[in-house]
């Protein structure tokens, strides 16, 4: 890879996507915010589709918690921790491995069940069924980075990338570099999960947001009003209201 792509793809188009992602999100809630959803289909099919979603949150759950831990806690922490390299190396390809197959497992039900039963299938938008595929072909090339790093069991590999995302995450220059010279597979792998930061506004995986979102309304004593599309201003104005009538304290 030439080194202008490299550091467009690894230097420039994570702050790109990363952009798109909170700057989308926040437009999507902001706009149509009861579009915020799995759209889901759940009353068709439920068996498959409890093993599926189970088999599939759980594996990307402990993946996702396993990328952010391993790629941004500074090396300093593992050496004060006196864990090695090596030990973090083997824990990544083991639990990220397991994890990762249990993912695959989920994603691979989940498509079936879209694409297989017609009536699932005509409710499933191009978008649905696109963001299952790339997250299935993600998850393809992750495990195709275990056999790669199985040859680099000292974790000098793995340095290279926590150095890349921590470079990133800090707006510090060489990130791109850090990279220059892994093997295609991590390249090609890291440029898929920087997309998936780029489309997530545009697809039901904004439904990840909920979560903390509901937690932050509701200890602020928002409520959200289902009035149609000014959902996020009706919520305001409740707060507002719920606010004006509290008695003052003291
Ligand atoms: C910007 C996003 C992402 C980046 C930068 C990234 C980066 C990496 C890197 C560097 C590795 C190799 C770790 C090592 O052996 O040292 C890896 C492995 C892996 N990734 Fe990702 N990844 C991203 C998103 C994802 C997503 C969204 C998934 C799942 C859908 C995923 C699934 C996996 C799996 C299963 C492995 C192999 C097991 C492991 O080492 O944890 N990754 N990823």
């Amino acid at each position: 890879m030439s080194g202008y792509l490299n550091e467009f793809l690894y230097g420039y188009y994570p702050y790109v996507a990363v952009t798109v992602f909170l700057l989308g999100s926040l437009a999507r809630y902001d706009l149509a915010p009861y579009t915020w959803k799995t759209g889901s289909s759940q009353l068709l099919r439920r068996g498959q589709l409890r093993l599926g979603s189970n088999l599939f949150h759980i594996g990307i759950l402990i993946v996702f918690v396993g990328h952010l831990v391993g790629l941004l806690t500074p090396i300093a922490v593992f050496d004060a921790f006196g864990i090695g390299h090596g030990f973090k190396q083997v824990m990544a390809i083991v639990v990220g491995g397991v994890a990762g197959l249990m993912c695959l497992a989920g994603i691979a039900i989940l498509l079936h069940r879209r694409l297989t039963d017609p009536r699932i299938r005509r409710n499933s938008s191009f978008a649905d069924n696109a963001i299952l595929i790339l997250l299935g072909v993600q998850l393809l090339f992750g495990l195709l980075t275990i056999p790669l790093s199985l040859g680099h069991l000292d974790g000098s590999e793995m340095v290279k990338f926590m150095a890349w995302a921590q470079r990133i995450v800090t707006f510090q220059g060489g990130a791109a570099a850090a990279i220059a010279d892994v093997s295609f597979v991590f390249k090609i792998h890291m440029f898929l999960g920087l997309t998936i930061f780029l489309v997530f506004p545009f697809t039901r995986l904004v439904h990840v947001w909920s979560a903390p979102v509901r937690y932050i309304l509701a200890r602020r004593g928002y409520q959200i009003m289902r009035t149609g599309g000014g959902g996020a201003v009706a919520a305001r104005e409740t707060a507002a209201r719920l606010a004006a009538r509290r008695p003052a304290c003291g």
